[in-house]
């Protein structure tokens, strides 16, 4: 499996890099905002951007900022005339630029064939659904990126649970404990019910709300959603590659390893969490204290 850190911050990226564990970056709005913020707001981006492309050892992928069709590929096309001399440039398009739900919705998919006819890669952002993966992929993208942490989210807040309150952004989603507790919850309420057939059950509103309350259409977690793709791009041996996004935990990026997704992107703590486990804190601190002389004079 390949891993992209998910940062702009070009300290980090040096790091990351220099450990030899990255494969490239990804970027968006909000990641460049957070390193234009840090910086007090001046930077000369053009050449900031430059020094990401040459620090990562791989593709760095830059978002577009417009919704339409026409501004999305002008946009496309010059970030890759301007940065493509400094490295591995691929463009994010939003899989459905839609602020509205009503215009732009074929926007996404349309640049994203205009820019792959080009021979320009493009990363669909913003997959939320295997279909919209599909579709990208149809479309040419060359990389899709379902965003496993905030599928997460959207499923706790389904059930009552507050991000800030009831869980932290980094939390682990347990959503075998929550598949257990909602096949619960929905036989509770059948038996409740005292319904005579399976039909009256079946269209029951009651029934049905209990059954689609832990899932998003059938989509049981994040990481339920990047093994989805991962099977119906197999299914029919698409070359897109899948980029498991919004990543907020290393058992996280484990599980999406453990489907053999070809990329995790990361952020930086996600790296540091990785590394780290009591147990080996514990085992080098040991190792450490029981060092005895003979040994130590090996090494001079
Ligand atoms: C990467 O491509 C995405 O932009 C990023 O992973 C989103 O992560 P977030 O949901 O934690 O903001």
């Amino acid at each position: 499996m390949k891993i992209f850190l998910d940062t702009a911050e070009i300290e980090e990226i040096k790091f990351a890099a220099s450990l030899g564990v990255i494969d490239g970056v990804t970027t968006n709005p909000s990641l460049i905002k957070q390193a234009v913020d840090r910086r007090g707001g001046s930077i000369n981006m053009e050449e900031y951007i430059r020094e990401i492309l040459r620090a990562s050892p791989g593709p760095v992928s830059l978002e577009v900022i417009s919704v339409s069709y026409e501004r999305m590929v002008e946009e496309a096309r010059r970030l890759y005339e301007k940065f493509a001399g400094y490295g591995e440039v691929v463009i994010k398009i939003p899989i459905c630029p839609s602020l509205d739900g009503e215009n732009n919705i074929y926007d996404g998919l349309r640049a994203i064939r205009t820019l792959s006819d080009f021979g320009i890669p493009v990363n669909a952002t913003l997959v939320m659904t295997p279909e919209q993966a599909l579709l990208a992929a149809k479309a040419g993208a060359a990389y899709v990126s379902p965003f496993a942490g905030r599928i997460d989210d959207y499923l706790r807040d389904k059930v009552g649970m507050r991000r800030g309150k009831d869980y932290k952004k980094e939390d682990y989603y347990d959503f075998e404990l929550m598949g257990a507790l909602e096949a619960e919850k929905l036989s509770r309420v059948i038996s409740s019910l005292e319904l005579d057939s399976l039909a009256e059950a079946y269209l029951d509103e009651r029934v049905r709300s209990a059954a689609a309350l832990a899932n998003d259409s059938g989509i049981y977690s994040g990481v339920d959603l990047v093994r989805s793709i991962m099977q119906i791009f197999a299914n029919y041996g698409f070359k897109t590659e899948v980029i498991a996004s919004s990543m907020r935990n290393a058992r996280q990026v484990r599980e999406v390893a453990e489907l053999g997704v070809h990329i995790a992107t990361i952020p930086f703590y996600v790296l540091k969490e990785m590394l780290l486990h009591h147990k080996t804190i514990e085992g080098i601190n040991a190792f450490v204290k029981d060092v005895v002389e003979p040994y130590r004079k090996i090494f001079g």
